[in-house]
Formats: C-alpha cells, sequence, structure tokens
C-alpha cells in the first residue's frame, strides 16, 4: 500500500513508501573564498549520514554544490580583476577537490550558474508570479552583502548587521516581493504539527517565536547590480541570490524536467545546514514552496558552529583553518572522526589543532587503534595467525556481547537524530569494553597453560568480532581504515561480512581466517609534530577580523598536549622497546624518613604477594602518612641501586613541575602486582 507517511504527507506518483529512500543535502558555499573546516564539518556531517543509511539498505541521494550569483561575488570577482564566472569557476574547483580529498560520496554537485538550475529558478519564479504571490514595488531599506541578507532599520544593531556586525548599505530600488506574510499563519500550523520539521529542537523554538514576532514580504529580486538569473518576465531583474540559491535542492532533482529523480526522492529529504542559516531554510524555502505547490521537506537540522578562538570561523571575518593541511598532516579519517566527535548535537565546538591531536592519540591510537593492533598481535603470537574456534562462554564474555548489543542500539539511534558525536561515544562503549575485556581475561596467562589455552581461544574469538564489528560502526564516520582491516582479517572479498545486518548477534566472523598483520592503523602523532601547527589565516579578507585572536583566552576545549620540545623530547621508541618495562601496581604499606637524607622516603611495596624495599626522592613533596595505602606505579625491573645505605628495587613514577610533584596513582580498585602498559 502506498501509506502515508509520519506527517501525513501524501505519497509522491510512482513510489511506494515502503521503500527506503533518503536525500540529504547540505548548503550550497559561496564560492567567495577556500573553505575551512567549518563547511567540511557540514559536508562530512552529510556524508557520514549518507554512508550510514546506505549500510542501512537506504536508496540515498546525497547533494551538494555551489551558490555563486549575488552581489558579493560579483565585488569579490572585480576586486581580483576577474570576470565573476571566471572567478567562481576556479574556486568551484577547489571544492570539488576538498570533498574529494574528504571522501565525500555525494551522487551531485549542483551549481547556480548550470543552465539546469537557471532554468528551474526561472519556472518556479515565474510559477509564484502567475500564481500572484510576487508582486512589483520599490524596496527602501538595508542589505548586508556578506550575509546577502535584507534588514529594515528596526532590525540593525547600533546601524549594522544583526547577524555579523558589518556595515549594511542602504537601498532604493524598483523590486518584486513575495508574499511572505500571507503564508504566516500556514507556516506556523505546519511547523507545529510537525515535530520533526525543524531539528534540534531548540532551533525549532527558536523559529517558532522568529515567526511569531511577524512575517514582512520579502524582497526577492534586484536590479543594481547583474550577476544573477533574470527574472523571465522583467530581465532588468535579477533574481535575489538566496531564492535562487535554496532552489538547488529542486533543480539538482531535475525538478522542472519531470525527472524521475524527483519523484523518487522529494520529499524524503534533509538539509543539514549550519544554525546562521536555519531561517532562511525554515521560513523563505518552505513558503516558496507552498506557493510552488510542492511538498515541503522533511527536515531541515541546523548544526552549531565550530568556533575558534575569537568567535566564529568564517570566510568573510577571514579566521580560517584549511582542511587540506590537517588531512595531509593527520589523515582524512582523523580530521573527520575528530569534527563529527567535537561538535556535541544542538551545540558548539571549539577547534584546536591541540584538541585534534589530543582526541588522535587518546581516542583513535590508545583505544581503538591499540584494540585492534594487540587483537592482530595476539592472534599471531598466541594463535598461529588463525582466528581460533571460541569455546564456551563466560562471565565476561557476555558482558562485552551484551555491551556490544546495547551499543548497536544506542548507535543507530544517535545516528537517526544526527548526532553523530553521540554515535561515535555509543561506539567509543564498545572499544573501551573490549580494552577492559583483555585486561580482564589476560590473554598472556592463558597462553601458558593448556588449560589457560582453550579459554584463550574464546577471548581471541571475542576479541576479533568485536574488531570487526567496531569496523563497521565506525565506517560512516572513518571510511579509510575499514578496507585495512578487511585485509588483516583476510576478508577483503567477504561484503557479507561488512554489512550493517552483520553487526546484529554476535559471532558472524568465521573461526580458521588465516589473518595478514599489517601496520598500525591509527599511530600515534609525535610530539615533535605537535610542535608544529596549521596557520589559521587572518586578515586579508573581507575586512580585519573584530576580535584578533592573540587577545582571546584559549577555548574551554582545547586540552593542550605538553610542549615536550621545552623538557627535552626523546627518541621514538617501538612498542618493543616500551614492553620491556616492567611496570607494576604497588601499594605502599610502609613509608619511613631516611635520617640524613632530607630528600628520601624509603617504602615497603605490596606487589601482590611480592614485598620490596623502594627509596623515592619525593620526601619533600609528601609526608609519610600521605603515601601509606596509595596505589602508584613501579618500575619494577629497575637494577637495584643503593641510595643512603638502602637498596632500592625499583622506582615509582611521579610527574614534576616546578615545585610540584605528583606520584602516579592507579585509578578504581586494581590489585597490587597487575603489570601497567
Ligand atoms: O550560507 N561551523 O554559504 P556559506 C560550522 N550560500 N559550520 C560552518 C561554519 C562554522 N564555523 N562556517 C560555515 C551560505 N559553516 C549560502 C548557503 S544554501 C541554499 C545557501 C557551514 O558559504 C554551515 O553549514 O556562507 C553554514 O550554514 C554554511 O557553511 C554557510 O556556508
Ligand atoms: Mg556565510
Amino acid at each position: 500500500m502506498k501509506g502515508a507517511e509520519p506527517g501525513g504527507r501524501r505519497a509522491a506518483p510512482g513510489v511506494n513508501m515502503s521503500e527506503k529512500i533518503f536525500y540529504v543535502t547540505t548548503p550550497i558555499y559561496y564560492p567567495s573564498d577556500k573553505l575551512h573546516i567549518g563547511h567540511a564539518y557540514t559536508t562530512v556531517a552529510a556524508d557520514c549520514i549518507a554512508r550510514y543509511k546506505r549500510l542501512r539498505g537506504y536508496d540515498v541521494f546525497f547533494l551538494t554544490g555551489s551558490d555563486e550569483h549575488g552581489q558579493k561575488i560579483e565585488r569579490k570577482a572585480r576586486e581580483k580583476g576577474t570576470s565573476p564566472k571566471e572567478y567562481v569557476d576556479r574556486i568551484v574547483a577547489t571544492f570539488k577537490d576538498l570533498w574529494q580529498r574528504l571522501e565525500c560520496t555525494n551522487n551531485d554537485f549542483i551549481r547556480t550558474t548550470e543552465p539546469r538550475h537557471e532554468k528551474a529558478v526561472q519556472a518556479i519564479f515565474q510559477k509564484i508570479y502567475d500564481r500572484g504571490d510576487i508582486y512589483k514595488s520599490t524596496y527602501e531599506g538595508w542589505y548586508c552583502t556578506p550575509c546577502e541578507t535584507f534588514w529594515l532599520e528596526r532590525q540593525l544593531q547600533e546601524g549594522n548587521c544583526p547577524d555579523c556586525g558589518r556595515p549594511v548599505e542602504l537601498l532604493k530600488e524598483e523590486s518584486y516581493f513575495f508574499r511572505l506574510s500571507k503564508y504566516q499563519d500556514r507556516l506556523l500550523a505546519y511547523i507545529e504539527e510537525h515535530p520533526e520539521f525543524i531539528q534540534p529542537v531548540s532551533r525549532r523554538n527558536e523559529m517558532i517565536n522568529f515567526i511569531k514576532g511577524g512575517l514582512e514580504d520579502l524582497c526577492v529580486t534586484r536590479t543594481t547590480f547583474s550577476w544573477g538569473i533574470p527574472v523571465p518576465f522583467d530581465p532588468r531583474h535579477v533574481v535575489y541570490v538566496w531564492f535562487d540559491a535554496l532552489v538547488n535542492y529542486l533543480s539538482a532533482l531535475g525538478w522542472q524536467d519531470g525527472d524521475e529523480k524527483f519523484e523518487r526522492y522529494w520529499p524524503h529529504t534533509v538539509h543539514l545546514v549550519g544554525k546562521d542559516i536555519v531561517r532562511f531554510h525554515t521560513v523563505i524555502w518552505p513558503i516558496i514552496l507552498m506557493a510552488a505547490g510542492i511538498e515541503l521537506p522533511r527536515t531541515v537540522f541546523g548544526h552549531g558552529w565550530m568556533l575558534l578562538e575569537g568567535g566564529k570561523m568564517s570566510k568573510s571575518k577571514g579566521n580560517v583553518v584549511d582542511p587540506l593541511v590537517l588531512i595531509d598532516r593527520y589523515g582524512v579519517d582523523a580530521v573527520r572522526y575528530y569534527l563529527l566527535r567535537e561538535l556535541p548535537y544542538g551545540g558548539d565546538g571549539y577547534y584546536s589543532e591541540d584538541s585534534l591531536i589530543n582526541k588522535i592519540n587518546t581516542d583513535l591510537a590508545n583505544d581503538l587503534g591499540n584494540l585492534i593492533s594487540r587483537t592482530f598481535g595476539m592472534l599471531d603470537k598466541y594463535w598461529g595467525g588463525i582466528v581460533p574456534e571460541p569455546g564456551p562462554a563466560l562471565a565476561p564474555d557476555g558482558e562485552l556481547i551484551e555491551t556490544a548489543w546495547e551499543a548497536k542500539s544506542e548507535v543507530e539511534r544517535q545516528f537517526e537524530r544526527f548526532d553523530f558525536a553521540g554515535a561515535l561515544a555509543a561506539v567509543w562503549q564498545l572499544v573501551h569494553r573490549a580494552n577492559r575485556y583483555v585486561d580482564e581475561t589476560t590473554p598472556w596467562v592463558l597462553a601458558r597453560s593448556e588449560e589457560g589455552r582453550k579459554r584463550l581461544a574464546t577471548v581471541l574469538y571475542n576479541l576479533s568480532e568485536a574488531v570487526r564489528i567496531l569496523t563497521i560502526w565506525c565506517s560512516p564516520a572513518m571510511p579509510v581504515f575499514p578496507p585495512k582491516v578487511w585485509e588483516q582479517f583476510g576478508i577483503t572479498d567477504r561484503p557479507e561480512l561488512h554489512t550493517w545486518d552483520s553487526t546484529e548477534g554476535w559471532g558472524k566472523l568465521p573461526p580458521g581466517l588465516r589473518i595478514k598483520r599489517g601496520a598500525a592503523i591509527f599511530p600515534r602523532i609525535q610530539e615533535e609534530r605537535a610542535g608544529e601547527r596549521v596557520a589559521v589565516e587572518t586578515g586579508g579578507k573581507d575586512e580585519a577580523p573584530k576580535s584578533p585572536l592573540q587577545e582571546v583566552k584559549a577555548s574551554p576545549h582545547a586540552e593542550s598536549v605538553p610542549c615536550l620540545e621545552k623538557q627535552g623530547a626523546r627518541p621514538e621508541i617501538t612498542i618493543d622497546d616500551f614492553a620491556r618495562l616492567d611496570l607494576r601496581v604497588a601499594e605502599v604499606l610502609v613509608a619511613e624518613r631516611i635520617k640524613g637524607a632530607d630528600r628520601l622516603l624509603k617504602l615497603e611495596v605490596d606487589l601482590g604477594g611480592e614485598r620490596r624495599t623502594v627509596v623515592a626522592g619525593i620526601a619533600q613533596y609528601y609526608t609519610p602518612e600521605e603515601l601509606v595505602g596509595k596505589k602508584v606505579v613501579l618500575v619494577a625491573n629497575l637494577a637495584p641501586a643503593k641510595l643512603r645505605g638502602v637498596t632500592s628495587h625499583g622506582m615509582i613514577l611521579a610527574a614534576k613541575v616546578e615545585d610540584r610533584l605528583g606520584v602516579l596513582t592507579v585509578e578504581r580498585d586494581i590489585p597490587a602486582g597487575t603489570p601497567v602498559r
């Protein structure tokens, strides 16, 4: 049956509503300058949801493009001494290149200077005019060219644009107007009846208030410049750039040509946009569609901004970070992961390269990358490079599988509501659980006995299956590394083991696979790299930024990586070098001062059945009483040394800065003697 969608929409003719169809769009960006990571966020988010929906069996159409007309572009081109078309051609090429470099899988790229688009804009403009909702009058008021927005005198803030704070220009020209006011009540009713139309709910509430404040008819043509689409019945006028731009979502589907793409994908549509342009997409756009008799898109999702110290990153403010440099330096998956994980649902995030490096080193290298490499490493070392046949499940196995089960529905729930950070956090529940599973089951101990090896088979199998499942869940966000994991498992040609559905239940990975260990998938960013930073370009754009970066305090999210260069960074070591250290949890049983040595304390520590004496140079920082009962970290295989007549069997770890020192202790209740890695 051709059923009604939620919200009671009619089924498009010829479309079976039970089919899974999904149309996702990004804003079409202005080719006024190169794009920065703020734009990269929206397109990567759209790509992530497109990939996710394809994995879930949807027929997906993913659109991005460029918004090439308008006064801003015309002026930019003139400044550069070129024609607008030459100017945009050059910049649009960089957009397409960037989306490729970011592994974006858009099905089309629409340029508003293409004939297929110009035709559609003229057709819809004519249609609305013929229906009487566009009329001629004179516009007298203000215009912000960087924002391409009309403002009333009373809306200005201290005489400037209320959105971007820049000066506005006074316009007085004969214009055509679009009757927004006529549709105010219909629009409000629609928004109220369709809670899925504006998301998240905070933006929905903002827009409801905005519309209740009253809609004025909108000026939709200009005569004082010519870089635009001519009004079909009055070619001295060009169509207002926002009216022109919004129509891209239809023209790319071939709406005016009776293209089956339009029949198929419209209105199963999600417009992903930044919060700066939610208003255009939830007022002007739905009213254009209502006036033309076209169904409304299902959802407009308005995400927050990626901020830099000094406010929002913007081409026109000129404080931008070039994504290409970040991709070259850190890899596509890392950049995509960072963007998607850093912007919280509905809110703003702060970009800093330190927090990017930090995320790579913790989430990707330490957590996910380490899980993958230790799994393949142990398969090699303990099972001859073969995925074992699992035996009967014990308690921690059940918990691991339970975590996977819960995480899966959470990942799905979060992707469905466009909470990319939330979806990745849910994936990491399983990453963390699987790492803990290794620590709990101690495969290196199991490997030592015949009895242990029976258990080891199950442990290694479960880890392998966890890695397979996690790889699939990560793939919408990070598309580059999964093929490397398939390669290592030897399942590149087994697509049935890469599907979303194959993560339902546990145990689809076939035992007996012969693995091929490969290089580390997410290497740590070395500290000397952390010394270099991608320069934030400032100035030289539309005008000087309002708040120079150097005057503003570091953003609250910027957890800085310590500058090891200053403290003398050491040469790189391999994991094997590191493995030569025997680090252990040690519980301090007794602590006392050593006569005649005011910097030393003598400690008796428990190493899990073994008791040792250790001398530590921490007497200026800790009283003996403070230390008793603490679980510290001991270098247990350090050659013994005699200090003030006492032999020390090991060294406890501590961090020291200026006149402060803190010994390393262990979070959670971990028994004395447990190895530290
Ligand atoms: O507005 N953080 O184009 P635009 C997050 N041509 N997202 C950001 C961002 C930031 N700091 N900076 C930009 C236009 N964006 C119109 C659109 S659509 C019919 C016409 C993203 O080049 C975000 O998606 O100014 C924002 O809405 C969009 O880029 C604005 O791009
Ligand atoms: Mg903008």
